[in-house]
């Protein structure tokens, strides 16, 4: 079995995911770049891959059944092992609409999206990181979703990252002893599509502490909220 790490990023063809992919590259690791639509993720990939970095393409939906299916075959037939996984992969679709006003269909696609998506992926990696006894989850949240600075606005968006906060607390103390661990982080407000123009934060900085996280050392902390690399409140 390979000696490096192998890491699995959702949502790796942009944005925050892009740099995690280019980050977690950087330290050695085999990195696997999913994304939903294969030719940005490969394009994604070969650019990746002409700057020197190991780095693979899997098309993945993260709200897909099919695609999940065909992730485990991947995993069983040509990895073997999954070290890292990275629930990078969000929507924040709301668009300025209270939560009163929102449709339904934007709650549920947020919540198919930012909290069902990972705790599917999370139940299908589990099982490899347990034979291996080791596994770093790292779920990517937002301080949006901090129960203390919860607020109006972004009803689907918050309420989908509370709930992603929540389900990192339980997987952790499910897994405790087993040696993986399960933490969330926050990136901060980044430019990406998602942030938009006017966030100060650059993706190398946004991508930080997920990184830190996915390279946890064996009795690190689990069950965590993160920013800059340190525990933050829930
Ligand atoms: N940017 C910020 O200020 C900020 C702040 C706090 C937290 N975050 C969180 O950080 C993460 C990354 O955000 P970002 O700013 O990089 O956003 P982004 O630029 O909008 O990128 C989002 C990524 O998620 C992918 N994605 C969305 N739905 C998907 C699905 N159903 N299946 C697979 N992939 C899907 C997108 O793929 P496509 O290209 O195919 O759409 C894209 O690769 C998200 O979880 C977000 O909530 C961001």
């Amino acid at each position: 079995m390979n000696n490096k790490k192998t890491a699995l990023v959702t949502g790796g063809n942009r944005g925050i995911g892009l740099e995690i992919c280019r980050q977690l590259a950087e330290k050695d690791m085999d990195v696997i770049l999913c994304a939903r639509d294969a030719k940005t993720g490969k394009s994604a990939v070969e650019q990746l891959k002409k700057n020197g970095y190991t780095v693979h393409f899997f098309k993945l939906e993260v709200t897909s059944d099919k695609d999940r299916k065909l992730l485990k075959k991947f995993i069983e037939k040509d990895l073997g092992k999954i070290d890292i996984l990275v629930n990078n992969a969000g929507i924040s679709i709301d668009r300025g609409k209270f939560g009163y006003e929102i449709e339904m269909e934007t709650f549920v696609k947020t919540m198919e999206t930012n909290v069902y998506g990972p705790l599917a992926l999370s139940q299908l990696v589990i099982p490899f990181m347990k034979k291996n006894k080791f596994g770093r989850i790292v779920n990517i949240s937002s301080g949006m979703g901090a129960i203390d600075s919860l607020y109006k606005g972004y009803l689907s968006y918050r309420v989908s990252k509370t709930c992603l906060n929540a389900m990192t607390i339980i997987l952790a103390d499910e897994l405790r002893g087993t040696n993986i661990l399960v933490n969330a982080a926050d990136p901060g407000w980044v430019k990406t599509e998602m942030g938009g123009p006017s966030a100060p934060r650059s993706v190398e900085k946004g991508a930080e502490t997920a990184v830190f996280l996915a390279q946890l050392p064996d009795k690190g902390p689990s069950g965590k909220f993160f920013r800059d690399k340190l525990v933050v409140p829930w």
